[in-house]
């Protein structure tokens, strides 16, 4: 497996398999609209993808300001369904982790998603908050943050 940027190359690939994901398709993500604001995001935040077979089946999306304006957020982490459960996601975000200088990395999960929990949860990530109806009105998003330093 190959981490590395995400380019406008990718762009187009990885949202089609973005909106896939069920998660999103609940929160009814577009391919249109998600390559649109990856596209305008390239300059500006850290997004991370990664290769197997020359395949970019990771994303890694972080705005590193956007925890408070002082912290970095992670914005959107997602495996190729395909490919979920092989370590992508774990190694996408060590890589991001590493890469950061901010001292905290903030995120939201949603309450039904006990798979990523347990996963966050596993990559040190600690639940501080929750936000009912934020998004979605019958969702709470949990808050989680993990000290990188
Ligand atoms: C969550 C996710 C990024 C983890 O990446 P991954 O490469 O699949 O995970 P790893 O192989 O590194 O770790 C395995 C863990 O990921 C989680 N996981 C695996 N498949 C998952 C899925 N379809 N949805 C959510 N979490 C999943 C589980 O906690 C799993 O641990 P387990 O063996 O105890 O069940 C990835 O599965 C995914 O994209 N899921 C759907 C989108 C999502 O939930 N993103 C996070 C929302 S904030």
């Amino acid at each position: 497996m190959n981490i590395r940027p995400l380019n406008a190359e990718d762009v187009t690939v990885v949202a089609a398999w973005v909106v896939t994901i069920p998660l999103w398709q609940r929160y009814g993500a577009s391919a249109d609209v998600l390559a649109q604001r990856l596209l305008m995001a390239l300059d500006t935040d850290l997004i991370l993808t990664a290769d197997t077979d020359d395949q970019a089946v990771g994303l890694a999306w972080c705005v590193p300001t956007g925890g408070f304006g002082r912290s970095a957020y992670l914005r959107m982490l997602g495996v190729r369904p395909d490919q979920a459960g092989g370590g992508v996601g774990a190694a996408l975000l060590s890589a991001l982790e590493a890469t950061l200088a901010s001292h905290d990395l903030f995120l939201l999960t949603s309450d039904f998603n006990v798979d990523a929990q347990r996963f966050y949860q596993r990559q040190g990530y600690e639940q501080i908050g929750a936000i009912p109806g934020y998004v979605l009105p019958d969702v709470t998003e949990l808050i989680y943050r993990k000290r990188l330093r």
